[in-house]
This record gives C-alpha cells, structure tokens and sequence, in this order.
C-alpha cells in the first residue's frame, strides 16, 4: 500500500502565520503537524509516500521532510497547481500511485491513535473505501457521514448546514484504486473545488462497498489558532517527559514534566510543566507556564507565558503576562511600561511589537 499526504492548500484560516509558512508546517510541541502525520504512516509499514505540495509553500515542505530518509520513507513530491480540491489533489498524484490501495492523510490533521488498525481492517474487509469518523457536537464545518448499524456509509455530504449526523469525516481514508474512476464522474462543488467526500458519495451510488471506522481518541483539523494551541496541549499532556539538556542556575525551578534542550540557559526563572523548550534558547527573570512551546534560539526575558506556542529566533522582554498566543518566528515583542495585565497575540514570522 502507498500513501498520500496532501501538504498544499492555501491556509487562510491561519493566517496571518501562513503567510510565510505553510500550515502544515506550523510547530505542535516543537515539532512540524505534518511530521506526526508521517511517523503514524511510517510506524504502520508504509514506505512509499507521496506528498502533494503547492507552488506556494512546496520548497518548505520539501525542505522540512527531505527524502523521507529519516524515517526510512521515500517521498515522491506532487505538484498541484493550484488548491482546486482534496479529489484534485488525488487526481494530479495519479502517476504516483498507478493501481495500488492507497492511504490517504491530510497534513494538517493530528490524530492520537495511529493508522495501523485502519490499514488491517481495510485489508481484512477489501471495501473500496474505507473512512475514519469522529463524533462531534457541531460537524458542519467537516464533511458529515450517515452510516447503518454495521457501519456502512449510506450518505456523505461536505459542510451542509443542516447535518444528519453528529459523524464527521476525519482527514484519514483508505481507497481502492475505483477512487480514480469515481473521481472523474463528479464536477467541482459551490466552493469551486473537486471534492473527495462527493467521489466517495460517487463510490456509494456505483454501488460499492464504502465502510467506516469510529474513532476514539482525540482528533484534530489544525486549521485555526485555537485547534493548534489545543494540539499542543493535547500533545505536551500526552508525550512530554522530563529532560533537561540545558543550565538552569540554583535561583530557577523547574517542575512537571519539562523538556529543555541542548545549549539552552535558564536564570531567575519558574519553567512549569508541560512545557517545551528547544535549544539555545535563554530565559531570564521569566515564568513559563504550562503548556508552552519555545522553538531554539528564543530569548525571553523578565515574562510570564503561558498556554502559547512560540516559534525559533524569537526575542520577548518584559512583556507581564503573554497567553493563549502563537509567535512566528523571528518575532521581536517588547513592552515599555508594565501596565497591561496580560496580552494575547496571534503573529506572523518577523513581526515586530512594542506593547
Ligand atoms: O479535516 C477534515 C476535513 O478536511 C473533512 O471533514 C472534510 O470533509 C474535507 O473536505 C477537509 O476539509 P477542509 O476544508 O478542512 O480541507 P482543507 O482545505 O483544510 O484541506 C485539507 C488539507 O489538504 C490541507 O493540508 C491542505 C491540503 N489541500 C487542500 C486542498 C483544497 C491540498 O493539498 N490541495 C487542495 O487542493
């Protein structure tokens, strides 16, 4: 089985971040979203993966994965010319993935569970389609699925207004290669893109056989601010371990699970778990709170931060309290006089702030 991972897209719902970086490369307990997506599919067995990318943001995709050989993956790089859909995405990979089954993932999606109980189900019940589903409370923002007491899908519809089920699809399918035939009986939906919850709808009215998985662990589409900042909750609760690689001098603390890397200077600070900081980072007469990301190379200085991704290179002084934020890299935010209580930021890479 190969696997396809789409990483292009535009990511308006993200910005002003993606601006300068691709969704999918935003950073999930210091750590890219489409990096996860890759070791689940890698640690299930497959080897051969194609990854879709856009003219946009392709480089830094192809830059941040490589080869594939740090997970003992090839990847083959796709180009869609333009975001023209999740089933035109599947059509521009069709040199790559000829006849074979193929896992299909979305690169910004984050799922606990892995795929490998997914693959054997579908290997075991041979359906042309085979779909992940996650209850929950409002769906209408994914594609919804009506199912029958034996989970075979009986309808699937993308973003209706008025959902028939609390079922939404997650990014994760398994397909046949009868995909390609059903793709090319559907047109382009309202929103102007060839969709693939209406190629599967396709597949149902062929008559074929299209089942569904419920999911129980956590699922989450990264597209927002605050689905990202709950990944990294989700993330830090479940996989951070204490390691310190750093200094930390006698006036600092340190507690809960904390992971500080190499060449990373702690001074007069409290660093409260879970938390992550990368390397070369300093922090001085600080507090970083639970859940908290730093990318290497950060300095903060005489700040409390708390519940917030910060990415690399960036410089934060005096800034009294900073939550519920996601910082671009190489960002500069500095406040002059200690009056505001707390400050909540959602900023780009290379901006610049004077609170
Ligand atoms: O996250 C799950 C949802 O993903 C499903 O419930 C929906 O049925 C499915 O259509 C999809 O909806 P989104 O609106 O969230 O898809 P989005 O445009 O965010 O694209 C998902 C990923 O695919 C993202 O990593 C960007 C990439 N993509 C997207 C398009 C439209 C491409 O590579 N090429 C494309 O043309």
């Amino acid at each position: 089985m190969k696997a396809i991972v789409l990483a292009g897209g535009s990511g308006t719902r993200l910005r002003p971040l993606t601006h300068t970086i691709a969704k999918q490369l935003a950073p999930v307990a210091n750590k890219p979203v489409l990096h996860y997506a890759i070791e689940q599919i890698t640690s299930a067995g497959i080897k051969d993966i194609g990854v879709v990318i856009s003219p946009e943001t392709g480089s830094q995709i192809k830059q941040s994965l490589g080869s594939g050989e740090k997970w003992g993956a090839q990847i083959t790089y796709i180009l869609q010319s333009q975001p023209a859909g999740l089933a035109h995405a599947v059509k521009t990979g069709m040199p790559f993935l000829g006849n074979s089954p193929f896992l299909m993932f979305l690169g910004d999606n984050l799922i606990k569970e892995g795929v490998s109980h997914l693959i054997n189900q579908f290997l075991g019940q041979k359906p042309q389609a085979l779909i992940l589903l996650k209850e929950v409370e409002d769906p209408r923002a994914f594609g919804v699925a009506t199912v029958d007491k034996g989970m075979r899908v009986k309808k699937l519809v993308e973003k209706p207004s008025n959902p028939d089920s609390n079922l939404a699809l997650t990014g994760i399918y398994i397909f046949d290669p009868l995909i390609h035939r059903a793709i090319d009986r559907i047109k382009p939906s309202p929103r102007g893109e060839l969709e693939i919850t209406d190629a599967i709808q396709e597949l149902i009215n062929m008559g074929k056989k299209v089942i569904a998985r419920p999911m129980s662990g956590w699922w989450l589409d990264t597209g927002k601010k605050e689905d990202l900042l709950e990944a990294n909750r989700l993330i830090l609760d479940e996989s951070t371990t204490l390691s310190n690689c750093g200094i930390t001098d006698p006036a600092s603390q340190v507690s809960g699970s904390v992971q500080i890397g190499t060449g990373t200077t702690i001074f007069s600070s409290i660093i409260r778990g879970p938390s992550v900081i990368g390397e070369d980072c300093c922090i001085q007469d600080s507090f970083i709170g639970p859940y908290t990301s730093i990318g290497r190379h950060t300095t903060i200085r005489e700040t409390a931060v708390e519940n917030s991704i910060i990415m690399e290179n960036c410089l934060i002084s005096c800034v009294r309290r900073l939550e519920d934020s996601i910082i671009g890299a190489g960002a500069n935010i500095r406040q002059k006089k200690k009056k505001t209580d707390s400050t909540t930021l959602f900023l780009g890479n290379n901006s610049e702030v004077v609170i």
